[in-house]
């Protein structure tokens, strides 16, 4: 089977199992108090060129936006982001849960990223000051996008100083972080805080980890919640260790970029063989691991029903196709192979 479901149908990496089987000698200090989640910190704050940035260890990539965007916004806040984001249409509201009621605002923009101009007039429309409206507080943008694109650095930095301007705060849902930094080979720096980020939920399980993802926080009383934060809603795990060691392992020696490069060099061999294809669109450019493409419902039918080529179908002519850092060069050229002839015998 060629699996091109989801990142996260994917394995654990080698080098992060090794990481967690040379974490499990002897005992250490529990909840986070131990050599390795130091480490973590130290880790994080070379990657990222920043000199107190902390990391908090959260089992999943919600639970890092949820928290990481509760800190951000008071409860009478709205959460401006695109009206695609994972966060607005695919976490069940768990930012306003934890958010303690705050709201999400879509943006709108082109390629599923949020538009300088749609963000400046949804700024000017807010009536500030009036109790009736939610006020907008945060501004978080999916890099990569939902839909497979990807901020450049400078337009990171160009959204988050029209959100500063107005007093907001800035977080990115990283979940596929490693993805847009590998595509752009741009420094973890400044596609973010340099950008103006406080908050990043850095994802790891998408490219490698075992339920493992953290919140970087670039700002320090913005940390210093967070400690409650995490606490009050179940994840400061007692065996964090575990996770820190993952983490550590992911951004040493740049693998998690490297599994990136991979995840993305095989789709962009796969959008290479799609495009070739009469009959099949790519519905957004393709700047990561993610392709939206559009093909005859009946060819998605015949390859729904060999069960061979296994992906997520969005609609009738649809469907959504994701590598991972474990996908292999014949896995793509065999399944341009079968997208093709399931086109031919469909048309
Ligand atoms: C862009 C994005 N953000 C956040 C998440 C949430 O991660 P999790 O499923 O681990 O909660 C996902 C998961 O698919 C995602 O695609």
């Amino acid at each position: 089977m060629i699996e091109l479901r989801s990142d996260n149908a994917a394995g654990v990496a080698p080098e992060i199992l090794a990481a967690v089987q040379a974490a499990n000698t002897g005992s250490a200090l529990a909840y986070g108090g131990d050599d390795l989640t130091a480490q973590l910190h130290d880790v994080v704050r070379s990657v990222f060129d920043h000199p107190t940035a902390r990391a908090f260890p959260v089992t999943s990539g919600t639970a890092a936006n949820s928290l990481g965007l509760s800190a951000l916004t008071p409860p009478w806040g709205a959460v401006l982001c695109h009206p695609t984001a994972h966060i607005m249409t695919s976490e069940g509201g768990a930012t306003s849960l934890f958010g303690g009621g705050a709201v999400m605002q879509g943006v709108a923009g082109e390629d599923a990223l949020v538009d300088p101009d749609a963000l400046r007039a949804t700024l000017g429309a807010v009536r500030w000051g009036d109790p009736h409206e939610s006020q907008p507080s945060v501004l978080s943008l999916t890099l990569p996008s939902d839909l497979g694109t990807a901020y450049r650095p400078e337009q990171v930095a160009e959204l988050a100083g029209i959100a500063r301007e107005r007093g907001l705060r800035v977080h990115v849902d990283g979940a596929r972080l490693a993805n847009a930094v590998a595509a752009h080979g741009c420094a973890p720096a400044d596609m973010t805080w340099r950008a103006g980020v406080d908050v990043l939920s850095l994802g790891a399980t998408k490219n490698g980890a075992l339920s493992a993802e953290a919140i970087v926080v670039f700002d320090e009383e913005i940390a210093d919640q967070l400690v409650y934060r995490t606490k009050r809603s179940g994840h400061v795990t007692s065996k964090m260790r575990f996770q820190s060691a993952q983490l550590t392992a992911y951004l040493t020696d740049g693998l998690w970029l490297r599994m990136a490069q991979s995840s993305n060099r095989r789709m962009a061999e796969l959008v290479a063989a799609l495009e070739a294809v009469d009959g099949i669109e790519l519905v957004e450019r393709v700047d990561v691991n993610m392709a939206w493409v559009d093909l005859p419902a009946a060819a998605i039918d015949a390859l729904e029903r060999v069960g061979e080529v296994v992906f997520y179908r969005m609609g009738a002519t649809r469907i959504r196709l994701v590598t991972s850092w474990e996908t292999t060069a014949e896995d793509v050229s065999e399944a341009g192979r079968r997208f093709a002839q399931a086109v031919a015998e469909a048309s």
